[in-house]
């Protein structure tokens, strides 16, 4: 990772980088999923929990963790397509996970869409492996 770029909690005026961001590297997603949707959510609840990676200014990348208590969880692990290949995404895991791990948490759970094969090397790289689980959700 270059050393000019740096992780930081999200901040306010992260807003409109983090939305572009979003919106490019997870095109389709259903509008809950869409930063002006899921950014207060996160920074009314856990605002400690969602960070930025910003080189010269802008953001290039985003990471949100959750922590109920029991498991620590990983969402919106994304990097700029010019800023990709560099260890950005390293980075941000390797934050979100020294942050969870300070508030108690001993494991940590994510989903990837299973069509999604580069990021499940990805994870794999950092030494997170497929489990033999079967992901159920219910919107309520
Ligand atoms: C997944 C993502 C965050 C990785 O970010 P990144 O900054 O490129 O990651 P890193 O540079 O830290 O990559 C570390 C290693 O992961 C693996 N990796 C990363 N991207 C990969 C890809 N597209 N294909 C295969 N392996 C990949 C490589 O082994 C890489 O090491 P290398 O570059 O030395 O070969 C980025 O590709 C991205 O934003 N993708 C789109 C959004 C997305 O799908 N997010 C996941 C939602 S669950």
């Amino acid at each position: 990772m270059a050393g000019s770029t740096r992780i930081r909690r999200y901040g306010a005026s992260d807003f409109e980088g983090v939305r572009s961001l979003w919106e490019e590297a997870f095109p389709g997603d259903p509008p809950w999923n869409r930063a002006d949707r899921a950014i207060p959510e996160k920074t009314g609840f856990q605002p400690d929990l969602l960070f930025v990676a910003v080189a010269d200014g802008a953001v290039i990348g985003t990471i949100m963790a959750g922590y109920d208590g029991h498991r620590g969880w990983l969402y919106a692990v994304a990097v700029r397509p010019g800023a990709r290949r560099s260890g950005v995404g390293t980075a941000l895991v390797r934050h979100a996970e020294e942050a969870l791990k300070a508030l108690g948490c001993g494991k940590i759970n994510l989903q990837v869409r299973a069509t999604n094969d580069a990021v499940v090397h990805f994870y794999q790289r950092l030494g997170y492996a497929i489990e033999d689980r079967v992901s159920l959700g219910r919107r309520v």
